[in-house]
C-alpha cells in the first residue's frame, strides 16, 4: 500500500455530469451561479459542460452560452466533455482551455453512448487530441465501464487497462476510471488500479466512481491506499448517465471533502461553502442533498448537525 497523499485534487463534474441527467430544463443562468459558487468554495477544475450532440443530450445544448457567461477564477480550469472535431471546434470558440475525450472499455457502452465501436471511438479522438496540443488545450481522458458495464456486465481490468493506454498514448494528460455504474468494489477497483498502472503512471490516474450501490467513498479510499490522488465528484452528488439508466450520480463532492478532511489530506475546499452550495443547487432542483454529509449537518436532528458539531477525525 502506498502512503496517503497530503493533498488530492478533486475534479467536480457536478454542472456536466450531473445536470446532463436532468428530466426538467435546468436555465442556463443556474447553471452559471453553480459553477459560480462551487468556484468560491474551493474547487479548482470544474468541468462545465459538454460540446455533444444536443440531440443525445439536449441538457447540454446551452454549452457556448454557459461557457460565455461562467466566471472564470485565476488558477482555476473550467472544461467540457468533446466527443470528436466538430465538438472540439465548437469548444474551443466558446474559449475551452481544457477538453476531456471519453471511450468506454465496453463495446456495448461505446456503442450506446457514442454510436460507434472503441477502436472507432479512439480513432475519432486523435484529430481532437492533435487539434488540442496546437491549441494549447489541455486533453483528459475517460474510460467508462471500468469496473462493469450495464449491457455486458463484468468487465475484465485488462480491456480498461487497454483502453487506458491507449488514451494516454495518444496525449490525454490524466486517465479518469469510471464506474459508470457503481457497482465496484474496494477490491475489485483496487484490482483494476493495479492494471491499468501497468500502462498507465498511477499518478496520471484518476478515479471517477458513481454512488449506485453506496461504494463509491470505500473505493476512493481503496484508491488512494493505490496512490491515486485526483477523484472526480458531484456536488450534492447530483447526475448519471443517460446511457445507463437506473446509475446513481458521481460520488458528493461533499462526502468526499469530509473523508479527506478526517484522513488529513488537503483538498483546498471549504466544507461549509459547499454544503450551502448544495443546499441551493438542490433547492433549485426541487430534491434534498444527496450527500449524506450535507444530510447529516444540515437536516434537523441528525448527530454532527451545526448545534452538535463534531469534527472528522483520522
Ligand atoms: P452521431 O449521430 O453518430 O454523429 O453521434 P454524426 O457524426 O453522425 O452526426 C450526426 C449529427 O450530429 C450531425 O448533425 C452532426 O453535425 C451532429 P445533422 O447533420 O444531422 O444536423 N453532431 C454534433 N452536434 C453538436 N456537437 C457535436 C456533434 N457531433 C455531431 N459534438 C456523437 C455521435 C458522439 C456526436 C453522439 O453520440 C454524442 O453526442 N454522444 C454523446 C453522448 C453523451 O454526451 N453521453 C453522456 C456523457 S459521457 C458520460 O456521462 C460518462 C462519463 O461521465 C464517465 C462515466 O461515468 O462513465 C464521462
Ligand atoms: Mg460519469
Amino acid at each position: 500500500m502506498n502512503p496517503l497523499p497530503e493533498r488530492v485534487r478533486l475534479v467536480e463534474v457536478g454542472p456536466r455530469d450531473g445536470l446532463q441527467n436532468e428530466n426538467q430544463p435546468v436555465p442556463t443562468a443556474t447553471k452559471v451561479e453553480l459553477i459560480r459558487r462551487l468556484g468560491r468554495a474551493g474547487l479548482r477544475t470544474i468541468e462545465a459542460t459538454a460540446f455533444v450532440s444536443p440531440r443525445w443530450v439536449p441538457q447540454m445544448a446551452d454549452n457556448a452560452a454557459v461557457m460565455a457567461a461562467i466566471e472564470r477564477l485565476p488558477g482555476a480550469s473550467y472544461s467540457v466533455l468533446t466527443p470528436n472535431l466538430k465538438g472540439f471546434e465548437a469548444a474551443l470558440a466558446a474559449g475551452a482551455t481544457e477538453v476531456a475525450v471519453f471511450a468506454a472499455a465496453s463495446e456495448a457502452f461505446s456503442q450506446r453512448n457514442t454510436n460507434c465501436s472503441i477502436a472507432a471511438s479512439l480513432e475519432r479522438f486523435r484529430p481532437v487530441v492533435e487539434a488540442a496540443r496546437a491549441a494549447n488545450v489541455r486533453v483528459r481522458g475517460y474510460v467508462s465501464c471500468a469496473l462493469g458495464c450495464p449491457y455486458e456486465g463484468t468487465v475484465a481490468p485488462g480491456r480498461v487497462r487497454d483502453v487506458a493506454g491507449a488514451l494516454f498514448d495518444a496525449g490525454c494528460y490524466e486517465i479518469s476510471l469510471c464506474d459508470t455504474i457503481g457497482v465496484g468494489t474496494p477490491g475489485a477497483t483496487q484490482g483494476m488500479i493495479a492494471c491499468v498502472a501497468e500502462r498507465v503512471p498511477v499518478t496520471q490516474l484518476a478515479g471517477h466512481y458513481h454512488d449506485t450501490y453506496g461504494m463509491a467513498i470505500a473505493n476512493i479510499y481503496a484508491s488512494l491506499q493505490m496512490g491515486v490522488g485526483v477523484f472526480d465528484s458531484s456536488v450534492a452528488g447530483l447526475g448519471g448517465c443517460p446511457y445507463a439508466v437506473g446509475a446513481s450520480g458521481n460520488v458528493a463532492t461533499e462526502d468526499v471533502v469530509y473523508l479527506m478532511r478526517g484522513l488529513g489530506i488537503e483538498t483546498g475546499v471549504d466544507l461549509e461553502a459547499l454544503m450551502d452550495c448544495a443546499e441551493w443547487i438542490s433547492a433549485a432542483l426541487g430534491r434534498r442533498p444527496g450527500a449524506r454529509v450535507t444530510q447529516a449537518r444540515r437536516g434537523s436532528g441528525f448527530i454532527g448537525s451545526r448545534s452538535t458539531e463534531v469534527e472528522p477525525t483520522g
